[in-house]
């Protein structure tokens, strides 16, 4: 199990614990808010519930919730529903996704647990479309098992407490938040205090406008108490993908073949093969990049070879023009120019894994999608 020493947190002794619980679920007991979902053990309706809620507000999940267990009021009518019912039946919820692993996973429930819905974390966490937090919310809900339900809300929450300095966007560190959880959950009662927590994330401790002077457990809290408030939870904003500038070369010999390389091992789709491409200085230098990024355009700006001195040819470039390919990966997003070339002598350099290859045996080499995107690109220009 992780050690929260680790990670600078140090966990209360037992009676604080206790302490904890008991404010926290003395203040759900008096404002809970009553839904349908908590009126109820069936894990079937807390599953739909849990679903629906996710990414979605109870408010609008709430007719929804109603008329889906209407229309599917079992496991097995879920399983055996229609398509087109059970889009209907999500209809405006988005996602649709989520309808049909759910369907998938009762399915599941029918085939490999004789219609009888799991009853451990493990074996509901086998079922399709359901994640740990999801899983954790079932297990304590409907089986009082006490098993942690972490998602952004207790992320919140639990950060402040203890003033984590870990970024809770960040997936690698929710084993940090189900290590404290796994810790401070009421083994007594799981289900509510999961609960609590959601619903103080929601209202009190919402993200935008908390309102910490009436939190039930602000005497707990770390950061309250440290006057560090609005320094938690630390959430790292989204880093924007980078534009970079790209030229493609497309370069034929006497026999027609193209220029095909293969990208080194360590690089971005390292293993795959694409028309040999070079980043070019141009858009790196409009753009408004912060200044620790510019540092890093200016390291590659400063790699920047013209084509002739990379591969050490000499093509006689043509002046055809070919649609631009874009193609973003999460952390760039490419404009790629294609410029294509002939040359009479094909002798390559060593340096660089680099083949001729005909239009014809394209397929044999493994394509990412942005080489298939310049090929389109390139077709779709000589046509
Ligand atoms: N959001 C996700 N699960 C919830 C639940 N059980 N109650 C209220 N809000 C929730």
């Amino acid at each position: 199990m992780l050690d929260l020493q680790d990670y600078g947190i140090t966990m209360w002794p037992e009676d604080k614990i206790i302490a904890f619980r008991k404010a926290l679920l003395d203040w759900y007991d008096a404002n809970k808010r009553d839904l349908p979902w908590r009126r109820t053990t069936n894990p079937y309706y807390i599953w739909v519930s849990e679903i629906m809620l996710q990414q979605t507000q109870v408010i609008t999940v709430l007719p929804y919730f109603e008329r889906f267990l209407d229309w599917f009021p079992t496991v097995a009518d879920l399983a055996k529903a229609e398509e087109e019912r059970l889009l209907k039946a999500w209809e405006g919820l988005g996602y649709y996704s989520r309808v049909r692993n759910m369907q998938a996973a009762a399915q599941q429930i029918m085939t490999d647990f004789d219609g009888i819905f799991p009853q451990t974390y493990e074996a509901i966490a086998s079922l399709k479309g359901i994640g740990p937090y999801t899983a954790g919310a079932i297990a304590s809900i409907a089986f009082g098992l006490p098993e942690p339900a972490v998602d952004g809300n207790v992320m919140r929450v639990m950060a402040r407490l203890f003033e984590v300095d870990y970024d809770i966007g960040n997936p690698k560190n929710r084993k940090i938040f189900q290590a404290i959880m796994e810790i401070l959950i009421d083994p007594a009662r799981p289900g509510d205090f999961n609960q609590a927590l959601m619903d103080l994330g929601t209202d009190i401790e919402n993200p935008k406008n908390p309102r910490p002077e009436e939190s039930p457990v602000k005497d707990f809290s770390a950061a309250y108490q440290n006057g560090t408030m609005a320094k938690y939870p630390i959430k790292e904003p989204k880093k924007k993908p980078r534009p970079i500038q790209i030229q493609a070369f497309v370069i034929r010999n006497q026999d027609g073949d193209y220029l095909l390389e293969k990208n080194k091992q360590g690089r971005l789709l390292a293993g795959f093969w694409s028309f040999p491409i070079l980043e070019t200085q141009l858009v790196s230098q409009q753009l408004n990049l912060f200044e620790q990024e510019q540092e890093v355009v200016m390291e590659s700006l400063s790699q920047t070879t013209t084509f002739e001195e990379k591969y050490q040819l000499t093509p006689d470039w043509s002046n055809q023009t070919f649609p631009t390919v874009k193609h973003v990966f999460s952390h760039q997003k490419w404009q790629i120019e294609l410029i294509e070339g002939v040359v009479v002598t094909d002798q390559l350099p060593a340096d660089y894994q680099l083949e001729w290859v005909g239009l014809e045996d394209f397929e044999a080499y493994p394509f990412a999608t942005p080489q298939k995107k310049m090929v389109e690109a390139y077709l779709a220009g000589l046509s």
